[in-house]
């Protein structure tokens, strides 16, 4: 990784930060995004601490135009990423009722369009250099439906969309594409999207393990390194999947059973 640029969003907490440190630590100039500056200083002054090269851009990503900006200056100060990893994320798991149309607004806005926007503003510059990688980070959402969560889902399934697509329309370019799907990560997520842990379907700890940190950034860092199109942890999420696609009645019924009774946080 010496050398290499690597743009992570979402590096002020959880997943992202996790990967930033993990890019950091293998020699990556490694450019962090999200909104809370003093956290990203904070990440960007422990990964210079351990050795590494870091340099916090915070931004908004579901503002637009900010996003633009941000991307031309990255590329006026460092250049054109080699690696780009679209992590930045929230979203509550809540039923439809009690999902308003600004929150189902925002699930979109990011994940989504903010991967879409900053892929979009690096992408001819990647092109015309014929290298590099673009990595999304998403969940079992991208692929299962359970009840409860309809406007994370299908925030979820637009990057799945994205992604796929990219994987085809790339081909041939000397770009690659990662699709990195992790079930539970035990990060701030949780309290930072509050009732989304008690909508989550229960599940068996010891055959689906909950993931830490550094375990997701493990996930991210060895897939992309492989350049694998798709990462799947834990594993056992890739049995589900094909389970759903020839069984979705069945599947859709176990889910149902797995989320329980209905928790609301106002509740
Ligand atoms: N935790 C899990 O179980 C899990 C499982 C699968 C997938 N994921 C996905 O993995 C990604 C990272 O999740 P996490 O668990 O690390 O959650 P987290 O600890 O809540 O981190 C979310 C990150 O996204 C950034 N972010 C949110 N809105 C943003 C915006 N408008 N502009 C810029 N940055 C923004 C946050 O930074 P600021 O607040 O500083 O902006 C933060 O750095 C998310 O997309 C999440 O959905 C999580």
């Amino acid at each position: 990784m010496a050398s290499q640029l690597v743009l992570i969003t979402g590096a002020s907490s959880g997943i992202g930060e996790a990967a930033a440190k993990r890019y950091g630590a293998s020699g990556a100039h490694v450019l962090l995004l999200a909104r809370n500056a003093g956290k990203l200083a904070a990440v960007a002054h422990s990964i210079r601490k351990a050795g590494g090269a870091a340099t916090p851009y915070p931004v908004d990503l579901s503002d637009r135009s900010a996003t633009e900006e941000t991307s031309a200056r990255i590329t006026r100060d460092l250049g054109t990423p080699d690696i780009l990893i679209n992590n930045a994320g929230a979203g509550r798991w809540l039923p439809m009722v009690e999902t308003t149309a600004e929150d189902a607004l925002r699930m979109i806005e990011v994940p989504y369009l903010a991967a879409f926007n900053l892929t979009r503003a690096f992408l001819p510059a990647m092109l015309a250099r014929g290298s590099g990688g673009i990595t999304f980070v998403s969940s079992p959402a991208s692929y299962l439906a359970w009840p409860r969560a309809a406007a994370y889902i299908a925030a979820r399934r637009a990057v799945a969309g994205l992604a796929e697509t990219l994987q085809s329309e790339l081909r041939g370019t000397g770009l690659f594409v990662t699709l990195v799907v992790l079930g539970t990560v035990e990060t701030p997520y949780w309290e930072h999207n509050p009732g989304s842990r008690e909508n989550m379907p229960k599940t068996n700890k010891r055959l689906v393990p909950i993931l830490t940190p550094d375990e997701a950034a493990s996930a991210i860092f060895d897939g992309v390194a492989a350049r694998r199109a798709f990462v799947v942890r834990p594993g056992i999420f890739r049995a589900l999947f094909v389970l759903n696609a020839l069984f979705p009645r069945l599947v859709a019924r176990q889910l149902r059973r797995a989320t329980g009774k209905p928790f609301s946080p106002s509740s």
